[in-house]
């Protein structure tokens, strides 16, 4: 018991500077996540793009946007606007911007250094407010929600796509193999970093999921809360409005 304790509050410390892990791995960041996932992350943000509220002029702040995928998928949305990312690292911020640059969506899509716990936006600003495997690694994820919104207009969606466990035990202990024993060892190894894709199994296992995350986005004062299990469950889209 008390070596969980001293885990969790190991992790917690670790996640005060998350970031920093991504930025000693941005360069690697996108293949790694490619090769690893399969390609059905990308899949799975393209229901993100499907699940948007269906009208005009949507103004989208993206939250832990690292290089940028999020918005370079949403911003094909046609309801979509104008998009602006935020996030702590900026090693993968200028990956991002570079991606947006060749795509020439750079007055579409701006992305800035800013801190999912606390956003540099004013009060009922936003359509939508969306977050993909990144609230997990917040040092307060509760403060992060609190802060989505905060900043979204009432009536205004948030998205939050986060990793879970699938429900079926077999899919769930052939996934938590994978997880647990190839992807750390191939992760750690192709990104040179000691122990960042070690890190993210342990940020995993230990974050709510389904119904507990359900009660957290209450908590924060979402409404019309729904969950969309992703491939078995491997991942969530929550979708909660103001
Ligand atoms: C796993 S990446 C996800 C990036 C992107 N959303 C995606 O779907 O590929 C997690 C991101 O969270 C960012 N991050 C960690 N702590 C943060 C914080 N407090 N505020 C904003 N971003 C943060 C990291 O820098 C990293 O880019």
């Amino acid at each position: 018991m008390s070596e969980k304790i001293g885990h969790n509050s190991e992790l917690s410390e670790r996640k005060k500077e998350s970031y920093k892990i991504f930025d000693d791995i941005a360069g690697t960041y996108d293949p790694l996540n490619r090769f690893l996932s399969l390609g059905i992350d990308v899949y799975w943000r393209h229901r993100m793009k499907a699940l948007l509220p269906k009208k005009d002029n949507l103004e989208v702040l993206d939250l832990a946007t690292g290089t940028a995928d999020v918005p370079l998928i949403l911003i094909k949305n046609k309801h979509v606007s104008h998009i602006r990312g935020l996030d702590m690292s900026k090693n993968m911020i200028s990956i991002g911007k570079e991606k947006i640059a060749q795509k020439n969506l750079s007055e579409r899509i701006k992305l800035d250094i800013g801190d999912g716990c606390n956003l540099p936006e004013p009060d009922n600003k936003w359509d939508v407010t969306t977050v993909s495997f990144g609230i997990r690694n917040f040092p307060d994820f509760f403060k992060g929600l609190q802060e989505m919104h905060r900043v979204l207009k009432p009536g205004g969606q948030a998205m939050i796509m986060e990793f879970s466990l699938p429900t079926n035990i077999l899919v769930k202990s052939l996934y938590l193999f994978y997880f647990r024993k190839v992807l750390p060892l191939i992760g750690n190894i192709f990104s040179g970093h000691g122990d960042a894709y070690s890190y993210l199994n342990q940020t995993v296992e230990s974050f709510p999921y389904g119904e507990a995350f359900k009660k957290k986005m209450k908590e924060a004062g979402f409404q019309n809360i729904t969950s969309i299990p992703l491939t078995f469950g491997i991942a969530t889209l929550y979708i909660g409005n103001k």
